[in-house]
């Protein structure tokens, strides 16, 4: 059984219409150097090659083989004590899994819709992302390109916003390292959706991955009309729903959580969802915010920051730097990697913050934790995330 599978496997990689493998996991009782490698085809000096991606918590190696010599590699490869392998070829996959028992089980997968052609391009369009050349369904469908191919005037500046916020997101390496095969993104507080649609075409269109994307907001109206644009681009794995961030019970968990300019705690309901539901990636752009405003003005502060206080608008600030600093804690506290960055210029908008967490195997915890506890004793608050979240998880703080 050993040797068959492995065959396959070797066959699938090294033949015809070859997409992408994933071995990820180590066997019961064994170890291993690698989180992760991550196997595909990419094009170097119009010669296809195969390349090997290999990651563990901190690092990532790759390195590129010609396909006529790749076979050695594929070899070393399958000798490792893998337990999952997954491979997608335009002639069918194959997902084997290895018992606790050490026994393998293979199922051969049908070709799928998206496992048409794969994307060779050797940088992963990390320094292109969506062009007028690449992206002109997607910038047509959203009304950022006009009819004859040029992006509007009055839409520069948005078209600079998607990309910016597909770069940060991308950065994260979140979509490689994925190990759960398709992606599933929700987009809380999609509003008009332009980085939902983005986003979607960005995975499903352009890295080829099997990505599902479900834009979620309050307002019905809005949901309605994605739900017509959908409909006629016939993106079938991009779904609308309307509703509650809080309330909103996934068909399936979703491995990807953004949260862009939702209102308020609207973002805390968002992080707390991807918390509990333990997704890899979770990514927030925090947008006004008043919960933690309210605490702070019930509490008497400290007198050597009454200058600050003097002034409403620095008040404001504190009250925003203090609940991001919260939000980030909690995220490192749960195991994520996490770090806040500039998303849109400020000359754009004050709300130009972007948190993004990547689910890690080991944080340091007890440092995040003491950190966390002292900001909010000094301060006399409790940040409305814990307040949310589950007893379990609450627990941990
Ligand atoms: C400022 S818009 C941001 C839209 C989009 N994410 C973007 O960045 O362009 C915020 C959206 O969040 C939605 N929203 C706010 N609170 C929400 C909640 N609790 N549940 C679902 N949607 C919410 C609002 O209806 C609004 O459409």
């Amino acid at each position: 059984m050993e040797r068959e599978y492995k065959h396959l496997v070797r066959e699938k990689i090294l033949g015809d219409g070859f997409i992408r493998a994933t071995f990820s996991g180590g066997q019961k009782g064994t170890s291993l150097e690698w989180n992760k490698v991550i196997v595909r085809p990419v094009e170097v000096k119009g010669e296809i090659h195969l390349q090997f991606s290999y990651f563990d918590e901190k690092k990532d190696i790759t390195k590129n083989h010609p396909l006529n010599e790749a076979a050695p590699v594929v070899d070393e490869l399958l000798a490792l004590p893998f337990r999952n392998i997954f491979v997608e070829s335009k002639t069918g996959g194959v997902q084997v899994n290895i018992s606790k028992k050490g026994k393998a089980v293979v199922s051969e997968i049908k070709p799928t819709k998206t496992s048409t052609s794969p994307n060779l391009a050797h940088d992963r369009q990390k320094n292109k992302l969506l062009s007028a050349e690449n992206a002109e369904p997607f910038l047509k469908a959203v009304g950022i390109m006009t009819a004859d191919g040029k992006i509007k005037a009055d839409m520069q500046r948005k078209f600079k916003q998607i990309n910016e916020f597909l770069r940060l997101v991308d950065e994260t390496d979140s979509f490689s390292l994925l190990a759960d095969s398709p992606i599933h993104v929700v987009d809380f507080g999609c509003g008009n959706a332009y980085l939902t649609f983005a986003i979607y075409y960005y995975l499903h269109d352009i890295l080829k991955l099997d990505a599902h994307v479900t834009g979620v907001d309050v307002k019905a109206e809005l949901i309605e009309r994605h739900k017509e644009k959908v409909k006629s681009l016939d993106w079938n794995q991009l779904t609308f729903q309307v509703g509650h961030i809080a309330n909103y019970e996934p068909k399936t968990i979703p491995n990807v959580v953004l949260a862009l300019h939702a209102c308020d705690t609207a973002t805390d309901d968002a992080l707390a969802k991807g918390i509990e539901w333990q997704s890899k990636l979770i990514v927030c752009a925090p947008c006004c915010q008043h919960e933690l405003q309210a605490q702070m003005a019930r509490v008497p502060m400290p007198a050597s920051f009454a200058s600050i206080f003097k002034d409403g608008i620095f008040f404001e600030r504190m009250g925003d730097i203090l609940t991001d600093t919260f939000r980030a804690n909690i995220l490192r506290i749960m195991g994520y990697r996490t770090d806040v960055t500039q998303f849109i210029p400020i000359e754009h908008t004050a709300k130009n913050l972007m948190i993004r967490a990547v689910k890690a195997s080991s944080t340091n915890k007890a440092r995040w934790l003491e950190e966390y506890r002292n900001l909010k004793s000094f301060w006399q608050v409790t940040p409305y995330l814990e307040k949310i979240l589950k007893e379990d998880y609450k627990l941990l703080l």
